[in-house]
Parts: C-alpha cells; sequence; structure tokens
C-alpha cells in the first residue's frame, strides 16, 4: 500500500488507476482505525478495483471546546491496519494540503435543515466542516463510490443530500454499525471511558432495542422518547437527545406514523460523549 501526503501524488496514483479503467472506491476518516473502519474498507473493496482510505483530523468539524487536540492520532497502526484490508492508497494530507488558506479562512458549505437539528443543534458548525472537509476529499479522490458508517447516522444524511445537491458524481453507500459483543457501537471515543463507565456504556444501545421493541408492541414514538431520557438519566448519562425521527430527513414524524423511523441517541458518559441510532424497520 502506498501512502501520500500530498495532492500531486494522490493524483499519479488515481490517474495511473483510471487510464487503465479501474474503479476507485473511497473510505474517509479520521484515523484510529478500528474494526468498524475495516468494514467500510472491506465494503468498499467488494465494489471497486482500487481502494482509497485518508486519514486526516479534520479541525473544521470540532468545536471550541471538544477534543481536536486530543483526538488520538495514530497514523502507524492505521497504515498497517490498512495494508492488512488490501488498501491500495492512504491519503494522509497535512492541514496546510486540505486548508491552503488556513482553515478559519476555507471556503465553508453548509447544508441546511437536516443539519440544524440533534448533531448540528448541539454541535454548532460541526457539519459544515464535515460537509467542507468531504467536498474537498471527493474532489481530490474523485471516487467512483464512497462508504459512511451508519453510525454517524445524520452525517450520512448530510452527505448524501450534499452529494444530490451539488451533482457530485459519487455514490454514497452506508455500511452497518459494527458493535462490540455486549452491543456498544465501535466509536474512536471508546477508548476515553474508564472501565466502569465502559460497562456501563452498553445502556446505549439497550436504550435504543428498548425502545424499537416498545414501538414494535404499539407504544407511541414521542412517549418512548422520554422512556429513554428518564431511562438514560437515572443511569448517570447526560442525554443531549433522546429520540425518534424519520430517517430520511430527521424531521418529528407525524403522530400516526410507523414506518421509516430511527431512534437516535447521544448522551455524556463522564467527559465522553457517546452516540448511535437504530432503525426500526
Ligand atoms: O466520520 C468521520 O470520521 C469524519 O466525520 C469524516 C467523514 C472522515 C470527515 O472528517
Amino acid at each position: 500500500m502506498q501512502t501520500v501526503q500530498d495532492v500531486s501524488a494522490l493524483r499519479a496514483a488515481i490517474r495511473g488507476w483510471r487510464s487503465k479503467g479501474e474503479t476507485v472506491g473511497f473510505v474517509p476518516t479520521m484515523g484510529n482505525l478500528h474494526a468498524g473502519h475495516q468494514s467500510l474498507i472491506k465494503l468498499a473493496r467488494a465494489r471497486t478495483e482500487r481502494v482509497v482510505a485518508s486519514v486526516f483530523v479534520n479541525p473544521t468539524q470540532f468545536g471550541p471546546n471538544e477534543d481536536f487536540e486530543r483526538y488520538p492520532r495514530t497514523l502507524v497502526q492505521d497504515q498497517a491496519a490498512l495494508a492488512d484490508q488490501d488498501c491500495d492508497l492512504l491519503f494522509a494530507p497535512d492541514v496546510g494540503t486540505i486548508y491552503p488558506f488556513g482553515a478559519e479562512h476555507s471556503v465553508s458549505l453548509r447544508v441546511p435543515q437536516i443539519t440544524e437539528t440533534l448533531e448540528g443543534a448541539h454541535r454548532p458548525g460541526h457539519f459544515d466542516g464535515v460537509a467542507t472537509v468531504v467536498c474537498k476529499l471527493f474532489n481530490l479522490v474523485q471516487p467512483d463510490i464512497a462508504v459512511f458508517g451508519q453510525k454517524d447516522f445524520q452525517q450520512l444524511k448530510v452527505i448524501e443530500r450534499m452529494v444530490r445537491d451539488l451533482s457530485l458524481p459519487v455514490k454514497v453507500m452506508a455500511a452497518p454499525t459494527l458493535r462490540a459483543e455486549d452491543g456498544l457501537a465501535l466509536s474512536s471515543r471508546n477508548q476515553y471511558l474508564s472501565p466502569d463507565e465502559r460497562a456501563r456504556a452498553v445502556l446505549i444501545y439497550d436504550t435504543l432495542s428498548k425502545m424499537r421493541e416498545l414501538f414494535l408492541q404499539g407504544h407511541a414514538w414521542r412517549a418512548l422518547e422520554q422512556v429513554a431520557t428518564s431511562r438514560l438519566t437515572r443511569a448517570g448519562f447526560a442525554p443531549d437527545y433522546a429520540v425518534i425521527r424519520r430517517a430520511d430527513d430527521l424531521a418529528e414524524p407525524a403522530e400516526d406514523q410507523r414506518e421509516g423511523l430511527v431512534a437516535l441517541i447521544a448522551a455524556r458518559l463522564g467527559t465522553t460523549r457517546l452516540i448511535d441510532n437504530l432503525m426500526f424497520d
């Protein structure tokens, strides 16, 4: 596997493949790769002849009090994991390559509406940073397909919308969330949890599963949001939200809507903020 940091080397490699008519799959990441990321690479590998992954901890998607500085940077291990997955090329640019005028003076993309709720409401500017960097990476790699995890459900929807709205020639594919044996969704942030918090963190998935179970038994979605919020609060979590939304646009469902719904939770446990979601059908 080749690792490149600059745009000309990236473009040269991709030009070489394209000249032979090969298709390109892309998996953008912020590194600190785990089995969840590996499943994204695997999905790209199954669909395209060449696979590019990027590792870039994107400063514009972190708020001022978020974990940009302490976000784990593990490039050597990431390289080994990607090579193991038969990834063809790792693009690991520095901040100046992605933001030549500086991150604060960059062109910024805003995807309206869908970014104004949930994560967008709790992390102002977060999705502007995500949309901006993903669009820049798409322009650089120009992949046929790009794979994103369903764990970041709202991110996936924001990117799908951006691609459609800007007519970007890339097919966005969603990969199912990978979970630890007890159900906790794999995430780079899980490593911030103390052993005691790690043991309790499973309550998020457990609560999502309970919401689905009760919903399928006929309970009204609105009542389930309250049940979930009190369950998490009683167990020592500080929930930002525990909601049921329309899966396509994350808007509130009609009172009697029974299909196309997803439950989403974001909650803090100690200093760690965890998110997860579960489709109801
Ligand atoms: O999901 C992530 O790791 C990031 O938000 C992404 C898509 C790589 C953009 O920085």
